[in-house]
């Protein structure tokens, strides 16, 4: 046990901080566009398999990582595997993928810390159709001035969290933001289910037609599980690093997911009924959100109020996401190099937010800079999250089902656990040791086209 290392406070305090990582723009964002794009309760059926069958057995493994290493992602492969450089640079990655999932997530968490602002000022009032919001979504986002203001902004409220520590920093924040997205997320759904005209996107969200299911939905259901669980680059392995022997790590796996899952699912809940109750085509892509909702609003009672609070919740959402990455890099950096950690917060955050221009500049006139075909955004999002997670998830599994060791690994995974069945270790075990890496390699291969 490292003595000087902090730890969370209590043991919900650590499932908020990581159910906080997980439950972000992924959930409320980019899941209900996926389903939306994907054959509705397909997808979700799909989504649901993934995160059960790779998503809790890994999950479990990157924490486990974590708490035995009880260092950053770089100390804690370092220590387990002796030194051996290949697994240091399994680690480095996970430092790097940090570093540039946060440079564009960022901005898109600026984005809705501007869409609070803007549903404040009442911009949205008149709009009366998505393509009235979306030419308004393109005039905001194309704006350097807006969408860099929020950029900072937002790097501001992440590093003040991080800034804080630990226990009076992410679970402090956690354990009132978490409870109060969930509330709001709640307010929504049964506002979204009791407009009328709202029974068509229930349907659309449980009845499965099979034939919507394809080669492709597949993939994306278990890409999306990766990022929305934020596995595989050492996030939920740093905080990990901060928990007790004494709590019991499959538990806090099975409560983590459970919340990110549920939440991804109420998001749907939230935004398909009422889009459903407009008539509108749930297919819209990426700019769902930022596009229909706001006019959606519009025709809801209430709905100058309730367009304040769904974009206060993508906010908070995405918040809790910013400051699990920025606390990836933050203590890399205070454990390998020995910097204090409030310095560190500091100068890192800048860099990051520095780093980020060009991806918020991706939407304000470098449209035509290109990387591969890819705006610079795009860029970034492609090889961190598509082929960087993924490569990640499957080395977290191998470390632990094959070079660190089933042997060694199941001691400490017990360490907490009271009355654990055998048959769920050795399910575990099987599926952290060949199912999860070869699932999680065709994933691989298939977003960067090789199959
Ligand atoms: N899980 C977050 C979401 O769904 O928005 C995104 C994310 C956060 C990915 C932290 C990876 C990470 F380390």
């Amino acid at each position: 046990m490292n003595a000087n290392r902090e730890q969370w406070g209590s043991k919900i305090g650590f499932i908020l901080a990581a159910a906080g990582s997980a439950v972000g723009l992924g959930n409320i964002w980019k899941f209900p566009y996926l389903v939306g794009e994907n054959g509705g309760a397909a997808f979700i059926f799909l989504y649901l398999i993934c995160v059960l069958l790779v998503g809790l057995p890994v999950v479990i493994a990157e924490i486990l990582i974590g708490r035995t290493g009880q260092k950053n992602p770089v100390g804690s492969f370092r220590d387990l595997s002796k030194g051996n450089p290949f697994w240091i640079g399994v680690g480095v990655l996970g430092v790097i993928t940090g570093f540039l999932i946060l440079s564009y997530y960022n901005v898109i968490a600026g984005w809705s810390l501007g869409y609070v602002i803007e549903s404040i000022k009442g911009s949205f009032q008149n709009l009366e159709n998505p393509l009235a919001a979306g030419e308004l979504f393109k005039t905001l986002s194309s704006m350097p001035q807006w969408t860099l203001l929020f950029h900072g902004l937002f790097m501001i409220l992440t590093i003040s969290i991080i800034y804080a520590g630990v226990t009076k920093g992410i679970e402090r924040a956690s354990k009132i933001m978490m409870p109060a997205l969930l509330f709001l997320v709640i307010v929504l759904v049964v506002r979204g289910v009791t407009l009328p005209g709202a029974r068509a996107g229930v349907h659309y969200l449980l009845k499965i037609d099979f034939s919507q299911i394809t080669g492709k939905t597949i993939f994306l259901a278990l890409g999306q599980a990766f990022f929305s669980l934020s596995l595989g680059m050492g996030a939920l392995l740093t905080y990990g690093s901060y928990m007790s022997k004494k709590e019991s790590i499959p538990d806090s796996a099975v409560n983590i997911v459970i919340l990110d899952t549920l939440i991804a699912i109420l998001a749907g809940f939230m935004i398909f009924p009422a889009l459903f109750a407009m008539g509108m085509n749930p297919a819209q892509g990426p700019s769902l959100i930022f596009n229909i909702l706001p006019v959606v609003f519009n025709s809801i009672p209430a709905g100058y109020f309730f367009r304040i609070i769904f974009f206060l919740l993508l906010t908070v959402a995405a918040l809790t996401s910013t400051i699990s990455l920025l606390e990836v890099i933050t203590t890399f950096t205070v454990d390998e190099f020995n910097i204090p950690r409030k310095k560190a917060a500091v100068l890192l955050g800048f860099t990051v937010f520095v780093i980020g221009i060009p991806n918020a500049m991706s939407f304000c006139g470098w449209q035509n800079v290109r990387i591969f075909g890819l705006t610079w955004f795009d860029f970034v999002d492609f090889i961190s999250a598509n082929i960087f997670l993924p490569l990640g998830g499957i080395f977290i599994a191998l470390f632990v089902g094959w070079f660190w060791g089933i042997k060694k690994a199941v001691p400490h995974l017990l360490e907490g656990t009271t009355n654990l069945p055998p048959f769920l270790v050795s399910t575990w075990t099987i599926i952290v040791r060949f199912v999860a890496p070869v699932l999680i390699l065709i994933i691989f291969l298939s977003s960067i086209g090789l199959i």
